[in-house]
């Protein structure tokens, strides 16, 4: 089966790219997630494009690439991810996520091929005060939602994947702001009104390799399972690196300074309707980032 993927460098994009090679991501959890077998070498002819290797706002190498490629599935993992500048820069925003989507989507169809594309829980307004499925009506309050959620309309063959609060191995996180506040003993402001789950990426890639194995056409809701405010989650993660969770104090969103420029859904955990497995618990997707960091 061969496998088209895009923005194959970003966060999801490197754990996924590993996972399809039948590698472990290092904070990755055995087969589980991956139903009866991990990924057999082989077992995915994998074309991997980095930003520079394919823009997807730009139509025609995206239809030359599909066309001389022929994928059976394409994985959209390329997004314009910057929230708060999205703001500020609403149609370079809408251009890679809703435009390109397109591009991607559409190439895609005309050469048979299903699209996996990766959406996000900022599509909602997260005021029901519970976690969310697929179903529910959507109402986004930044311009980052709202572009992914116009993408998510041009999916017409293949599976829109809803994920939230996505954290892996590659650049500087707020695993690595945890873990250097538990070694110099530093105190961190975390927000306890923004509820939602925290997902592995890692985790995230091994559950699209199970969905390219079982199509599951639609939209599907993927995240990490349970919920903790961003407070609980740093808490938590300052408290494994061997510091104590009393370094961490809650506040609330109105007393960050300066202030978020883009709105964020107050309460948006994500589980599925639709899926009878989900992926392990933020706690335990936690314990293994801070774990593979700390031996890094
Ligand atoms: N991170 C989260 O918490 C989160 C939560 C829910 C959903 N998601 C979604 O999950 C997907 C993957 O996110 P991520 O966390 O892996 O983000 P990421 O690390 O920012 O990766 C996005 C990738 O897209 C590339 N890209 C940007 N514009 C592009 C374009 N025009 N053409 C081709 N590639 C382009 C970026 O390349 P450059 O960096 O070189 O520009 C980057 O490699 C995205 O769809 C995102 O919206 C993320």
């Amino acid at each position: 089966m061969k496998i088209l993927v895009t923005g194959a460098t970003g966060q999801v994009g490197s754990d996924l790219i590993q996972v399809l090679h039948g590698q472990q991501p290092r904070a990755g959890r055995a087969t589980a997630l991956l139903g009866a077998e991990a990924v057999r070498e082989g077992e995915f002819d994998v074309v991997a494009f980095s930003h520079s290797d394919l823009d997807i706002t730009n139509a025609q190498a995206v239809s030359d690439a599909m066309a001389s490629l022929r994928p059976d599935e394409v994985v959209n993992l390329a997004a314009y991810t910057k929230v708060d500048l999205a703001e500020d820069h609403e149609v370079e925003a809408y251009l890679v996520n809703e435009t390109g989507t397109r591009h991607l989507a559409q190439a895609a169809e005309q050469c048979g091929a299903r699209t996996i594309h990766i959406s996000t829980d900022y599509v909602f307004s997260g005021d029901l005060g519970r976690a969310l499925v697929e179903s529910d009506e959507t109402n986004p309050q930044s311009v980052y939602g709202a572009s992914k959620l116009a993408g998510e309309a041009h999916v017409g063959l293949g599976t829109v994947v809803r994920s939230s609060w996505i954290v892996g191995l590659g650049g500087r996180t707020v695993i690595d702001v945890a873990i250097s506040a538990a070694q110099e003993g530093r105190e961190l402001k975390f927000v306890a009104d923004q509820v939602g789950t925290l997902t592995s990426s890692a985790d995230l890639a091994a559950g699209l390799v199970a969905l390219i194995r079982e199509p599951l056409d639609g939209v599907v809701h993927l995240a990490g399972s349970g919920e903790a405010s961003w407070f609980e989650i740093i808490a938590s993660a300052v408290e494994l690196a061997g510091g104590s969770r009393d370094q961490v104090q809650p506040i609330a969103t109105s007393d960050l300074n300066p202030p978020q420029r883009a709105k964020r859904p107050s309460y948006s955990p994500l589980i599925s309707e639709r899926l009878s497995n989900t992926l392990p618990d933020w706690s335990d997707g936690l314990e293994r980032l801070v774990r593979a960091r700390l031996n890094d």
